[in-house]
């Protein structure tokens, strides 16, 4: 099987951008604003289940932690996705998100968790541009993507490699056809079209199944067919919504494999999940989703190493 990969220099290669430069004759466009994300609690008890979401919860609110820390870049990192002042309000609804700042840096490993209904996958949903914010900003490659076109949306889209819990196939269709998909709609054909599925189902082991229909595969299986057309674009950011939550523990670290060789290669990468098992055997840094605000917890600070 292939090593993964993903693309480096995203802001350079940025089909946005460069659109955008074409169109403006490569005028350098800002920076944006140095944001701040709640950081705090060492790692203490080692509570079971979902129960340690709670637990962090609590323990943000003892210590009254004020902002420090993620807001600091490290030197020579470019941010890769920054929130300010970001609200999103489903109509008629309490915030989800109420005036959330925090800023990823390039290259780096989070979890995103949260008990259910906190908004991790409002989050993606926001990050992807199929919800609109209620107020605030989010910034990618240092540019305002709540600015873009519905024509640089749909470039925007393409860096980022999206898997969630339920896969989202087409049961009546192959592999192969399933990995298809998002590349027949950007326009490839013939031998293109083959050598790209080709090049994305052995990053994942799947390349000699490829005429398989998908209905007949296990869960885990379906996951990796979703990783391989998550890699249509070659992304530079790759987001996993609760990836293994129906899978079995062996499948669960397999697709966490690929996720941690993805990060490998360069990519940013967010997975939503409320596995602390999983937390434990893949470390990296975690967000938490708490009172409509997000907190850097300390729980799994280490970098992701299996
Ligand atoms: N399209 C929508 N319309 C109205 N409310 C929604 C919509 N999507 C999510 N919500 C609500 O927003 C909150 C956060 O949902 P979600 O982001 O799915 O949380 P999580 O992924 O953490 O379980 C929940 O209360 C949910 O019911
Ligand atoms: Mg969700």
């Amino acid at each position: 099987m292939n090593a993964l990969r993903c693309q480096g220099d995203a802001a350079a290669r940025s089909p946005v951008r460069e659109r955008r430069q074409r169109r403006a004759g490569s005028r350098e466009r800002g920076r944006p604003a140095q944001v701040e994300c709640n950081r705090d609690v060492r790692e203490g008890a080692r509570p079971r289940g979902d129960a340690w979401i709670r637990v962090e919860a609590n323990r943000l609110e003892r210590l009254r932690l004020q902002s420090s820390g993620m807001g600091v870049s490290r030197e020579n990192v470019a941010t890769k996705i920054a929130l300010e002042g970001l609200t999103k309000s489903y109509l008629g609804m309490l915030p989800v998100l109420d005036d959330v700042s925090c800023k990823i840096d390039e290259g780096e490993f989070y979890y995103l968790t949260g008990v259910s209904g906190a908004g991790k996958t409002t989050v993606f949903r926001l990050l992807l541009l199929i919800e609109r914010p209620s107020s605030g900003t989010i910034h990618f490659d240092g540019e305002d993507i709540t600015r873009l076109t519905v024509a640089e949306q749909a470039l925007h889209r393409r860096r980022i490699g999206m898997v969630f819990q339920d896969y989202r196939l087409l049961a009546s269709d192959s592999i192969e056809e399933n990995v298809a998909l998002p590349l027949r709609v950007a326009g490839y054909r013939g031998s293109r079209l083959r050598k790209k599925i080709e090049l994305q189902l052995e990053q994942v082991g799947l390349a000699h199944r490829r005429r398989d229909g998908v209905a007949g595969l296990s869960g885990g299986e379906k996951q990796l067919v979703s990783i391989a057309r998550a890699l249509a674009f070659d992304p530079t950011v790759f987001f996993a919504d609760e990836p293994t939550g129906n899978l079995d523990h062996t499948m669960a670290h397999r697709v966490m494999e690929l996720i941690r060789n993805l990060h490998q290669a360069g990519c940013t990468v967010i997975v939503a999940t409320h596995d602390l098992t999983l937390i434990r055997a893949f470390r990296a840094r975690t967000l938490l989703i708490k009172d409509r605000k997000l907190h850097e917890v300390r729980l799994a600070e280490q970098r992701v190493s299996g």
